[in-house]
């Protein structure tokens, strides 16, 4: 008999580096963090949803056969529903409340980590296994859910972070191969903040969207399949805008390869170069930062940040920034570090 009652809980993420790789065939290596969404659901007889956003005090009601659009988070609910079922999952009637320590649209990946969660949430009341479809799955099942009913072409990163995270580790994903290696992250006394630019943003409809069409005219022009597979002389002929994107996609992943190998070799300082580098690169060849974010990474770096940088999407969010042992980052900072994936939790 499926469960009645199940809590399933879908992490946040930090992306270490390997920022606007995903869509373009790349790599990145994110991690999940503690904070996440947190979907309480329990089974009803009528086959109709109601969800409750317990941070907007909001609350809607559909039929499970419902296939009309919705906006902002009542089309992820809705999206979700659709596309288990289309998996061929009997999705029932529920009541979920949503909640959490997520900020929304903060870079933290609230987005994912709400898909994540409703996925778990109303697989598990359907009496499905999550690991029978498997994870990989689900995370293709969550972005069509993003890319199709909410609107944002967001790639597989926080998806894939948010179900695979580890305690202990960052994940590398190769995303030509989807193959997923753990990589430890070990900190010692270093300490990972983020910091809040107060900016928020939403992907659909946004810049995002038009980042990433830029690389597919770019990939067009150059005749490949993703924008990682260019030869950088080739990249560079492109006209502008497109080569400087193309210029941060390419550099970006020697970057994830070079932070790979600090860790490696437990060199934390040169990891904070490559925080500083990507953020350059960013800024000023991707085009994502804005002023906020801007004096968001200068006030990281001016409490002695070893590195700082944008995370996420851009266009607004939070900030990472990596401090030695000693350092005190500013006030507001949260503290984040890797924590298991998705899961349910104990009813
Ligand atoms: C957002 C998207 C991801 C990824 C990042 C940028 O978080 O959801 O797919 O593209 O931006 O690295």
């Amino acid at each position: 008999m499926p469960p009645e009652h199940v809590r399933a809980f879908g992490p946040g993420r930090v992306n270490l580096i390997g920022e606007h790789t995903d869509y373009n065939g790349g790599l990145a290596l994110p991690f999940a963090i503690s904070q996440g969404v947190l979907v309480d659901a329990t089974a009803v007889e009528d086959l109709v949803i109601r969800a409750h956003a317990l941070d907007l005090g909001e609350e809607f009601a559909f039929a499970v056969s419902q296939r009309e659009r919705e906006h902002g988070w009542r089309a992820f609910v809705i999206g979700m529903a659709a596309e288990l079922e289309a998996l061929g999952v009997d999705v029932g009637g529920a009541n979920l409340s949503i909640g959490g320590d997520l900020p929304r649209g903060a870079g933290l990946s609230s987005s994912a980590a709400l898909e994540v969660a409703l996925c778990l949430a109303l697989l598990a009341l359907a009496g499905v296994d999550a690991e029978e479809p498997g994870r990989l799955e689900l995370a293709r099942v969550c972005a069509r859910v993003e890319n199709e009913w909410v609107g944002a072409q967001t790639g597989l990163l926080d998806q894939l972070a948010s179900l695979f995270g580890e305690p202990d580790a960052a994940l590398l994903i190769d995303f030509a191969t989807l193959e997923l290696e753990p990589v430890p992250l070990r900190l010692g006394g270093w300490r990972l903040v983020v910091l809040d630019s107060a900016q928020r943003h939403e992907h659909a409809g946004g810049g995002y969207n038009e980042r990433r069409a830029e690389c597919a005219r770019a990939c067009e022009l150059l005749g490949v399949q993703t924008l990682s597979e260019a030869r950088v002389s080739a990249a560079a002929q492109l006209p502008e805008p497109l080569a400087q994107r193309a210029r941060h996609v390419l550099s970006e992943n020697e970057r994830v390869r070079a932070a790979v190998s600090a860790l490696r070799d437990g060199d934390l300082p040169e990891l904070g170069v490559l925080l500083n580098s990507s953020h350059a690169s960013l800024r000023d060849d991707f085009e994502i930062s804005t002023d906020a974010v801007e004096a968001t990474v200068a006030r990281l770096r001016a409490a002695g940040a070893a590195g700082a940088r944008i995370i996420g999407g851009g266009f607004g969010g939070c900030v990472l920034g990596l401090f030695a042992p000693g350092e005190r980052p500013p006030r507001d900072a949260i503290e984040v570090r890797p924590a298991p994936g998705a899961r349910l939790l104990a009813s």
